[in-house]
């Protein structure tokens, strides 16, 4: 069954809205664990939109599951994981302007500096996953670079519908035997909903999903430790 890894950044964008202390992540972090998270997700933005280093540094000592840091290509927030060493880092692209992470890396641009990175996150013992849409290309570079995981992208198939959403699911099952074959563990997530996840979680090998915005959209009706456990129970 693949893990679940919850994605708390939603819970500091509400306190960020009034720059306020509450609603405090690492609350929401402690009720995801309760709730039968088996990892907690921030991304630390270079922006800091929404998780602060704050939060980073009181999670590495209060999570007892799996932490694992979305970081983009940056000098700054590499430095920061290496010194926080969280469990795992997931590189993904940045960029100011968007709503929320838009697509996956662009490897094949970035070899030098990712290839860099890799090591650098590695020689902490950090395992490093990459955040790739499901294109051959990307993840057979990513693999050479030294990539532990990759994470597919899933909100194409998120946006889509009917027919077009069953051909993202094949272009997302060929991906991910791929990054098995490659040797690297399997993960996806973004736009992964209570309506959508489903046929993701059932895809061959599929090790763990990152979840973060429906999940703390529902919890304002339910509560986090129940929104987490009812999408423990479908991913099951
Ligand atoms: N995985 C990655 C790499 C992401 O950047 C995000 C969004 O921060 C997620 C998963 C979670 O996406 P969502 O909030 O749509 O569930």
């Amino acid at each position: 069954m693949a893990q679940l890894g919850v994605n708390i950044d939603h819970v500091a964008t509400v306190r960020q809205a009034r720059r306020t202390y509450e609603p405090d992540p690492i609350w929401a972090a402690a009720l995801a664990e309760l709730g039968g998270a088996d990892g907690i997700t921030v991304h630390l933005r270079e922006d800091r939109r929404h998780i602060q280093d704050r939060d980073l540094r009181l999670l590495r000592e209060t999570v007892t599951v799996k932490l694992n840091l979305e970081l983009a290509l940056a000098d700054e927030v590499l430095a920061i994981a290496c010194d926080v060493k969280p469990c795992q880092a997931t590189i993904v692209p940045e960029n100011r302007h968007e709503v929320t992470t838009e697509g996956g890396l662009d490897v094949l641009g970035n070899e030098a500096k990712l290839q860099a990175a890799i090591g650098r996150l590695k020689a902490q013992g950090i395992v490093v996953s990459l955040f790739l849409d499901p294109d051959a290309r990307q993840i057979e570079t990513g693999a050479r670079l030294g990539a532990d995981a990759v994470e597919l992208h899933t909100g194409q198939y998120a946006l889509a519908a009917g027919k077009a959403q069953q051909a993202e699911l094949v272009k997302l099952t060929q991906a991910g035997k791929q990054i098995v074959d490659l040797g690297m563990v399997l993960h996806a997530g973004h736009g992964l909903t209570y309506r959508n996840v489903r046929p993701i979680a059932t895809i061959p090998q599929m090790c763990e999903l990152n979840i973060g915005h429906s999940i703390v959209a529902r919890s304002i009706m339910v509560g986090f430790q129940t929104a987490v456990r009812e999408m423990k129970d479908l991913i099951a």
